[in-house]
């Protein structure tokens, strides 16, 4: 765990196994993990995650499951089937659905990670508000993460700034997967609240998500390694 390289997790937000393919062969194992998400997963199925894991990579499956316990529990298999090394779903499913979710990796492949994601950084405490959460979004995001971990989940997925705080409340024993990472002086893109690699561990993340900054680099595979550094120092 303590290996750069095992805490950089790189997002394949691209259209195509093609596009994909070209980051992972120029950035390698240089990433220890790759994130395949709602785009990529949507449009190439379930051969990228095949092709990724029998070349040796690890793959991190964000397709954010939430439904019935019964359901999330069978999507969480199939994930397992396909050697996915951790996945995710929304802690706002509640206890049932976590413990399900748990369960099923353990029986399917007891090395598969469930991150619980709680509140979306996309919502605001307004936006709780409209949709009947009242209170402070970060106060929801400590009550979800709580459950999430009370139900089993190896983590949860948190921005460097909830890190410190889900550190404070709920301890060290589970993993933080904190997006919205920016090597110092790169362009934020549309993220709000952004940490370098190195502030987000230090919040207490045991893995960063990066994409942008790496995907969209002229060489993903220099910034890959600027990364990594920073990470090292
Ligand atoms: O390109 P960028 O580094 O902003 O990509 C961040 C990745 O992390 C994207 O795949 C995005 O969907 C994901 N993510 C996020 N914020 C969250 C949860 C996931 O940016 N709260």
């Amino acid at each position: 765990m303590q290996e750069p390289r095992e805490r950089l997790i790189v997002a394949l937000d691209v259209p195509t196994t093609a596009a994909a393919n070209k980051i992972v062969a120029a950035v390698d194992h240089s990433a220890g993990t790759y994130k395949v998400g709602m785009q990529l997963f949507t449009a190439e199925g379930p051969p990228i995650v095949r092709a990724l894991v029998s070349a040796q990579h690890r793959v991190f499956l964000d397709l954010k499951y939430h439904d019935i316990p019964n359901t999330v529990a069978s999507a969480v298999r199939s994930a397992a089937a396909l050697g996915v090394h951790m996945l995710t779903v929304h802690a706002s499913g509640g206890g049932k659905m976590l413990r399900a979710a748990v369960e099923a990796g353990r029986e399917t492949n007891p090395a598969l990670k469930i991150l619980a994601v709680t509140v979306l950084t996309s919502m605001n405490d307004d936006e709780l508000n409209r949709i009947g959460v009242r209170g402070l979004a970060l106060d929801q995001v400590l009550r979800l993460a709580a459950t999430a971990i009370n139900s089993g989940c190896q983590g949860i997925v948190a921005s460097a700034h909830e890190a410190t705080e889900l550190r404070r409340e709920l301890g060290h024993d589970f993993l933080i997967v904190t997006p919205g990472v920016r090597p110092a002086g790169a362009d934020i893109g549309d993220q709000a609240r952004v940490a370098t690699p190195a502030e987000a561990i230090a919040a207490g993340a045991t893995h960063i998500v990066v994409g942008r900054p790496i995907t969209g680099a002229e060489d993903p595979a220099f910034a890959a390694r600027a990364i990594l550094g920073e990470l090292a120092a």
